[in-house]
């Protein structure tokens, strides 16, 4: 819908939201990936004004704070001691007055002049309450063109609930159904409470009929305050068109007053915003155990399964798969990836890669094109090339891992010092072994290896197999020495009686249980295990060499 730019929007934010019971303002709270006030000002910032102001008083800095992140040349407003949301229109009118008055004295100064006839701002205000999460920039402009094409001083819109309870009723001329004024719950009469078409809080105002209305305000209510819903009975009677548009969706103008609402709400939205990706082609496998902020973005032929979350600004390519129980926040998904079990936030996966499951990606983690983080890894500030795997149970931080490299399994990348994060550089094609320490900062060359059980401290050049772990050692006889009267030592000796071989091991399991009983089994199973008794004892338990070749390496 094509429409006029309004002149301005003011959201009113000055209130403290008692109701939610919370050290946070409540327009501060969030749902969908916005704060309340994020999603007034988005649905605002839509009709692209001349002008944005937002009023405050409760918590100012914080609510400003939040205002200008969301839109940076935001007017902050702040209102004075006087209650009432006319108050805070008429704070809000007199600052855009002066900046409207301060751009003509500019303009005119640029022209050779210093006269300007301006009194302000002109044409069309829109005035919204900022705990309005529903609303969007649609019915915002329909309201505008509505007001426009009435040639309307005021358009307020409304609509129908089943519980009236709390708002401003619409009050109706009998005859010509004509809005002739609002009238608030506390103030109503017992007719006037059976109304239940009701104020939603959001108006267009022509400038010149709101400067003049305001100014006629007074506090001859129930609560004392200045009321802004005054505005249309002064307007009306001064010659005014003031005009109704009743929206047929209520929650699309609820506000939010509570933590119970503020629930109700966000699931709404969500259901909302479920319904219009699966409409563009989205399988969601159960929208009701799915969670979508407004901003992500998915393309038509992906796949969501159950218990996904997804917030901020994700992206999801074609074909992807995600979930179940996936968590991704601020998260770029390629076409064809599958995402298993995994929280992530401010990651890119590429395409046709696979995550999870169990998979914890942390900011900075780059997944190129075929590759694989698998199950229990955390990855954090480290780019993965293309075909790049790293399966199984290990970290992986502060690195650039090449293409087509495996990186082995419970591999960390020690990449902390206990004062300063250092950088690990592994190439292409690399093998690393299991369970290796790659000690930052380091960088192992394309197409190397590494031994299991590695510490690997020193670069490894290209093509060289890094090992740090020795030869292995078997101490005889430590057992029955070291441990005599154990199971351990029972089964050890039973084994060392019998003949050599694997049934022989087998026939000492068999009499240790005829003799000690199931208690026994476990031991035992630890004996069967194929280990070398060999006669020859260094009688050392040291631990391996660094300079110790690996003994595949010394083969070749
Ligand atoms: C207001 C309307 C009511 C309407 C209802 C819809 C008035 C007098 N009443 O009532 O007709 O049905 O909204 O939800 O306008 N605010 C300020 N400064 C103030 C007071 C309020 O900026 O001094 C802001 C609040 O932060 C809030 C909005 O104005 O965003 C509405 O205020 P609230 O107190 O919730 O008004 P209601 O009593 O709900
Ligand atoms: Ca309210």
């Amino acid at each position: 819908m094509t429409t006029a730019h309004p002149a301005a929007v003011v959201v009113l934010a000055a209130g403290a939201g008692t109701r939610m019971r919370s050290a946070m303002p409540k327009v501060l709270h969030p749902l969908a990936g916005r704060t309340i006030l994020g999603h007034a000002l988005a649905a605002a910032g839509g009709l692209t004004p001349s002008r944005t102001a937002v009023v405050v008083r409760h918590e100012r800095d914080l609510v400003s704070a939040e205002a200008i992140s969301c839109t940076p040349d935001v007017m902050i407003v702040d209102q004075d001691d006087v209650p009432g949301t006319g108050r805070a229109v008429q704070c809000a009118l007199s600052s855009l007055d002066a900046a409207a008055q301060a751009a003509a004295a500019a303009d005119a100064a640029e022209a050779g002049s210093d006269l300007t006839d301006s009194v302000g701002v002109d044409g069309a205000i829109v005035v919204l309450a900022g705990d309005i999460p529903l609303l969007n920039t649609e019915t915002l402009a329909e309201l505008l063109a509505e007001h426009h094409s009435g040639g309307n001083a005021v358009t307020v819109l409304t609509t129908n609930v089943l519980d009236a309870t709390g708002y401003g009723r619409i009050v109706r001329d009998p005859a010509s159904g004509d809005v002739v004024g609002i009238v608030e719950h506390r103030d109503a009469s017992p007719e006037q409470l059976a109304i239940s078409e009701i104020n939603s809080s959001i108006y267009v105002f022509e400038a010149t009929s709101l400067r003049d209305a305001l100014t006629h305000l007074d506090t001859h209510n129930a609560q004392g305050e200045v009321y802004l819903t005054d505005v249309l009975e002064i307007a009306r009677s001064t010659g005014g068109r003031v005009r109704a548009v009743r929206t047929p969706d209520p929650m699309l103008v609820e506000g939010v007053n509570d933590r119970a609402q503020l629930a109700v709400l966000r699931a709404e939205l969500n259901r909302r915003t479920l319904d219009r990706h699966m409409r563009a082609g989205v399988t969601i496998i159960d929208p009701a155990a799915t969670w979508i902020d407004v901003d992500v973005d998915i393309a038509p032929d992906v796949t969501i399964a159950p218990g996904t979350q997804l917030h901020g600004a994700t992206t999801i390519a074609t074909g992807a798969i995600i979930g179940p129980e996936t968590t991704l926040t601020d998260c770029e998904v390629g076409e064809h990836a599958q995402v298993v079990r995994t929280h992530g936030s401010l990651s890119v996966i590429g395409s046709h890669a696979t995550v999870g499951p169990f998979t914890y990606l942390r900011p900075g983690t780059r997944l190129g094109t075929d590759g694989k983080i698998g199950a229990f890894v955390e990855v954090k500030n480290a780019s993965l090339g293309e075909g790049a795997k790293v399966p199984h149970l290990s970290y992986v931080g502060d690195a650039t891992v090449g293409e087509h490299t495996n990186i082995g399994a419970g591999t960390i990348f020690v990449n902390y010092d206990g004062v300063s994060k250092h950088h690990t550089s592994v190439g292409a094609f690399v093998r690393t072994g299991a369970n290796n320490m790659l000690v930052a900062p380091i960088t192992i060359g394309d197409g190397a290896y590494t031994g299991a059980g590695s510490v690997i401290r020193k670069d490894v050049p290209a093509g060289n197999l890094g090992v740090s772990s020795g030869p292995q050692r078997n101490i005889s006889g430590w057992v029955q020495r070291r441990r005599s009267g154990t199971d351990s030592a029972a089964a050890a000796a039973m084994a060392q009686q019998a003949e050599p071989g694997s049934g022989a091991v087998l026939s000492a399991q068999a009499r240790l249980e005829r003799e000690s009983g199931a208690a026994l089994r476990s031991a035992a199973d630890g004996a069967s295990a194929p280990t070398p008794v060999t006669p020859a004892s260094t009688g050392s338990a040291t631990s391996a060499q660094d300079a110790t070749p690996y003994e595949g390496d010394s083969a070749r």
